[in-house]
């Protein structure tokens, strides 16, 4: 399973990127909003660092005003992939700017159907909001599985990107039920390297090996 991080933020992406388990990045309006500087800019340089897939979202909300904008973040960088949000417009803005060869990313997903349709749509990769659907009382996860199991029944390329994590336990469960990627915000993606028993494990192997130094001399 690829990882990409779910953030607008350059630092972010260089320090994750620095450690080399990096995919790729999914940004959103919301995220390239906290960011001071022209947001063309900020993707340039997310592209340059992390030289995958970098999801750029429109903004319109008309099939015309979706395709203009996908158009424009896709000339920014050969690594862009457009978002576009799950609408009638947006699929259709889909189809048109799959047809013209860029790769989109359909987003705003809370069902299989609507994943089965932004395939048939020629997405390159859907992303199921799992976060959002737990915090209406739905399972996300459950909706990822009904997604792979599609995609694993037919001939869609369309990846399986699982969105809107909250915690490690959404990574563990999209890996263990075949999703393509998963894009975790940098906070979690800290939470996925941590374990109380690895930091004092590694003070116990230090301290032991100091004090056979010691006896040593
Ligand atoms: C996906 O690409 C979105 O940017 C993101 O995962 C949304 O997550 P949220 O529900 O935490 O805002």
């Amino acid at each position: 399973m690829k990882l990409f991080v779910d953030t607008g933020s350059v630092r972010d992406v260089e320090a994750l990127a620095a450690i080399g388990i990096l995919d790729g990045v999914t940004t959103n309006p919301s995220l390239l909003a906290k960011e001071s500087g022209d947001y063309r800019q900020i993707l340039k340089q997310i592209c340059q660092i992390v030289k995958g897939p970098v999801s750029g979202e429109v903004v319109a909300t008309d099939t015309a005003g979706m395709v203009r904008e996908g158009r424009d973040l896709a000339g920014i960088d050969p690594y862009i992939v457009v978002k576009v949000p799950f609408t009638k417009d947006g699929v259709k803005a889909c189809k048109t700017l799959s047809s013209e060869g860029t790769r989109v990313n359909v987003t705003l997903i809370f069902s299989a159907t609507q994943a089965w349709l932004a395939a048939k749509a020629g997405a390159s990769y859907v992303s199921p909001f799992v976060g959002r659907l737990d915090d209406i009382g739905a399972t996300g996860m459950t909706v990822v599985r009904e997604i792979v199991d599609i995609f694993d029944n037919s001939e869609y390329t369309t990846e399986v990107l699982v969105a809107s994590v909250r915690s490690p336990i959404h990574v563990i469960e999209a890996a263990r039920m075949g999703a393509d990627v998963v894009t975790v915000p940098p906070a979690v993606i800290e939470q996925c390297f941590k374990h109380p028993l690895t930091d004092i494990g590694l003070e116990r192997f230090l301290k032991d090996w100091e004090k056979a130094q010691g006896a040593k001399v």
